[in-house]
């Protein structure tokens, strides 16, 4: 594919074993130029991260790739980190090994690069933030200006039709940082928000895993283990087994628009409320006389979503900075 053609992206995360899977996916798909990765405190600390991010990028090939370190700690609260531990692992990234990264972490703020990329980009360009809204948030209030340099935010994040995984409202990403959450939704950015009502479902059973392991390649093999790990957490965590490649269809969606079905409503975050703050409030049923502001997910192709994972796991590496 030409340069021309590729979607010029940013992926801000907290790896964590999707958003592990999700820079893996992007890094190999044809249409997709990372711009740079940055970190943010979510699933572990950001020191945690950042240094999870650049050891998957090293173990894909990707050195091209520049990681950056973002936000240490959410906007206005000091959430206790209740899910990303007890599922990720103490570093966030718990399970096979993956060697110490031979790239060094870029000095530059992410909050920076994600200003000055922008700013200096020619083209919109897409944001795909994975973890909490921090470093998003903090750019926009830096640089409000940058808004107008973003062809859309593909986020991770809430529970809409569904229960949450930190509690019945509240979904983890935007439950860390419920004011950040409501800064970028409030952009007026074109924002596309995959729920846990289609990650749920983007689901890889036993017999998918062991399908992608039998591909016997590197990056296979490791997606396997990786979801070896996060399919234990979950079932020591909730009791039941599940592999939900949450972050990884945010990448999805842009290898194939089709994957995943939205409504186009209106959708903002409770801050005030203690008892609800960071669940995402949506009109789904344009009921109310508030003006649609984000795309929200409805429907996911969970096989679409399974053969596209092992498909582009397969592939070599190809720098697109070439
Ligand atoms: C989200 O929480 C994190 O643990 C995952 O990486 C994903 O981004 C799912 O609620
Ligand atoms: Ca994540």
């Amino acid at each position: 594919m030409g340069k021309e053609k590729r979607i010029k992206v940013i992926m801000d995360c907290d790896p964590g074993h999707d958003d592990a899977i999700a820079l893996l996916l992007a890094s190999r798909a044809d249409n997709i130029q990372i711009l740079g990765v940055t970190a943010v405190q979510g699933n572990s600390g950001v020191e945690y991260t950042a240094r999870n991010a650049r050891r998957i990028l090293d173990y894909a090939g990707a050195t091209d790739i520049q990681v950056y370190k973002g936000c240490p700690r959410p906007m206005m609260r000091d959430q206790y980190r209740l899910t990303g531990i007890a599922i990720h692992g103490e570093d966030g990234l718990g399970g096979p090994y993956i060697p110490e990264p031979v790239t060094p972490i870029k000095e530059e703020h992410a909050v920076n690069f994600i200003i000055n990329t922008l700013r200096a980009s020619r083209e919109k360009v897409t944001l795909v933030p994975t973890g909490p809204l921090t470093n998003i948030a903090a750019a926009f209030i830096l640089a409000p200006d940058i808004k107008e340099k973003i062809e859309r935010i593909i986020i991770m994040g809430g529970a809409v039709r569904m229960e949450g995984n930190i509690n019945s409202s509240n979904e983890f990403n935007f439950f860390l940082d419920p004011e950040a959450a409501k800064i970028v939704l409030n952009s007026g950015c074109r924002i596309y928000i995959n729920t846990l009502d289609v990650t749920m479902k983007a689901e890889f059973k036993r017999e998918d895993v062991e399908r992608l392991r039998a591909q016997g390649d590197k990056l296979s093999v490791i997606t396997a283990e990786l979801m070896d790990f996060f399919g234990k957490g979950h079932e020591d965590l909730f009791n039941f087994f599940t592999i939900p490649v949450h972050d990884a269809v945010c990448v999805g969606v842009l290898i194939d628009e089709k994957l995943v079905e939205y409504d186009f409503v209106w959708g903002d975050i409770s801050i005030k409320d203690e008892l609800t703050a960071g669940e995402l409030v949506a009109d789904i049923w344009h009921l109310t006389d508030k003006q649609p502001n984000c795309y929200i997910s409805r429907k996911i192709d969970t096989q679409k979503f399974i053969n596209m994972i092992c498909d582009h796991m397969k592939k070599p590496y190809v720098s697109k900075y070439i």
